[in-house]
C-alpha cells in the first residue's frame, strides 16, 4: 500500500542481497517510518516477539522468511536438519495465538523436506517464503472483492456515508499488503462508495490509534480514532452500520480469536443489531483445534503500565499506573460464532458455522 507516493509491502527480500530481508519496523509508527534489515533467524524471532512486525498474516510471512534465513545459516554447518529444527522451535516460541506463524513454519519444514541437499533446500525455502507472502497479499485482495458488497449494500440502503467500526490493526501493516479487515474498505474507496471508519485505539499497544489511523491516513480514508470503550455508545446512537475485524485464529466452527476487546465489541454489536463480520485469510483457519484450546498470549504487564508516544521530536514511554501496581496483559480474546454475522474469506462470505465453512473449504478435514 501507499506510504506517501511509494508502494510498500511490510516485508520483502532485498533484490540485491538475497541474504537480507527488510521489514517496516512498526515500533516507530506513526511517528517515524523505519526500515529494518534482518539477516538471521534469531533476529527475525526477536522482531516477531518484540513486535517490530506484528499481525497474524505478517507474522506468518516473517516466519516464512525467518526459515529461509535459517537455511542460509544451516547450510554453513554440518548439521543442517538439526539447525532447521532449532530454527523452527525458536520461531514457534515467539508468539502463540496467531496460527499463521505455526502454519508458515510447518509449510517451510514440509517444503524443505523435499530437498535432496542443503543448497536445494535454500532455493526451496526462498521460493516458499515468497509464495507465502504473495498468497497473503492475494488472499487479502480477494477478501476485499467479496467484502465490498457488504459496504455497497449499506450505502445503497441508507443513501449516505457508511459508518464502519474496526478494532486493532487488521490493515496492510498486519499482513504483507492490503490487509484483511481493511481490504473491503480499500475496494470501496476505489469504487467511490462513501464511508467513514471508527478506529478503536486498542489498548495497550494501541495498534488502532498508531497503525490503523496511520495507514488509513496514508490511503486517504476518512476515519476517527475513538477510545476502546466508545463503540457501544456509538452503536446505541445508530452511528455504526457495520463492524469488520480481523482474526488471529478461526476454528472450523467459526469461533474467532482476535485482539483483546473484540468480544466486547461483538456483544455490543449483537445487542444493537449491528452486523459484525470477521475477515479471514485461508491461513488463519485452524482445522485442528476448538475455541477452548486456542492459546491466549499474555504479554509483559509493563505494556499496560506504560504508554509510548511522542514528546516533541522524542519518542518516549511514560508510566500511567501507581508505582508497583499489579497489571495483567491478555493479548487476545475469543468471540463465539453466535455473535458473528459472517466470515469474509478469500473464497466468499459465509455464516460462521461448520457446514458453511466446510462448503467453502471442502478439501479440509477438521480434526477437532
Ligand atoms: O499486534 P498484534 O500482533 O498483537 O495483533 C494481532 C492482530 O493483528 C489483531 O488481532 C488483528 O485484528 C488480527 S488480523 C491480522
Amino acid at each position: 500500500m501507499k506510504v506517501g507516493d511509494r508502494h510498500y509491502r511490510t516485508i520483502w527480500l532485498d533484490e540485491d542481497d538475497p541474504a537480507t530481508v527488510r521489514i517496516i519496523d512498526q515500533r516507530h509508527l506513526p511517528h517515524r517510518f523505519v526500515i529494518e534489515e534482518i539477516h538471521a533467524v534469531s533476529q527475525m524471532a526477536t522482531a516477531i516477539r518484540d513486535m517490530h512486525v506484528r499481525g497474524a498474516g505478517l507474522i506468518g510471512a516473517a516466519a516464512g522468511y525467518g526459515m529461509y534465513l535459517a537455511t542460509l545459516e544451516a547450510q554453513r554447518t554440518r548439521k543442517f536438519a538439526e539447525q532447521m529444527e532449532a530454527a523452527a522451535s525458536l520461531l514457534l516460541s515467539t508468539r502463540p495465538t496467531a496460527v499463521n506463524l505455526a502454519w508458515a513454519v510447518e509449510r517451510q519444514l514440509d517444503a524443505i523436506a523435499q530437498a535432496t541437499n542443503p543448497a536445494r533446500a535454500v532455493q526451496i525455502a526462498r521460493n516458499t517464503a515468497g509464495n507465502i507472502a504473495d498468497e497473503d497479499a492475494a488472499h487479502c485482495a480477494a477478501i476485499g472483492v467479496h467484502g465490498v458488497a457488504l459496504i455497497n449494500e449499506l450505502a445503497q440502503a441508507h443513501e449516505r456515508q457508511v459508518q464502519i467500526l474496526t478494532h486493532c490493526n487488521a490493515g496492510w501493516l498486519a499482513f504483507v499488503d492490503v490487509g484483511s479487515a481493511t481490504a473491503p474498505i480499500y475496494v470501496a474507496q476505489e469504487e467511490d462508495i462513501p464511508m467513514h471508519v471508527w478506529v478503536d485505539e486498542t489498548r495497550p499497544r494501541n495498534q488502532g490509534a498508531r497503525l490503523t489511523a496511520w495507514e488509513l491516513q496514508q490511503q486517504g480514508i476518512p476515519h476517527t480514532v475513538i477510545t476502546d470503550n466508545a463503540g457501544g455508545h456509538l452503536m446505541q446512537q445508530g452511528k455504526v452500520d457495520l463492524v469488520i475485524t480481523g482474526a488471529d485464529r478461526v476454528t472450523a466452527d467459526g469461533d474467532v480469536a482476535n485482539k483483546i476487546g473484540t468480544y466486547l465489541k461483538a456483544l455490543a454489536a449483537h445487542d444493537n443489531g449491528v452486523p459484525f463480520y470477521v475477515a479471514v485469510p485461508d491461513a488463519t483457519f485452524d482445522w485442528h483445534i476448538t475455541a477452548g484450546q486456542i492459546p491466549i498470549e499474555e504479554r509483559d504487564p509493563d505494556e499496560v503500565r506504560f504508554v509510548m508516544g511522542r514528546d516533541g521530536e522524542r519518542l518516549t514511554s511514560v508510566q500511567i499506573t501507581p508505582d508497583g501496581a499489579t497489571a495483567a496483559n491478555f493479548g487476545f480474546d475469543i468471540t463465539p460464532s453466535r455473535l458473528i454475522t459472517g466470515l469474509i474469506t478469500p473464497r466468499g462470505i459465509c455464516p460462521p458455522d461448520r457446514a458453511s465453512i466446510m462448503a467453502l473449504y471442502p478439501e479440509k478435514q477438521p480434526i477437532a
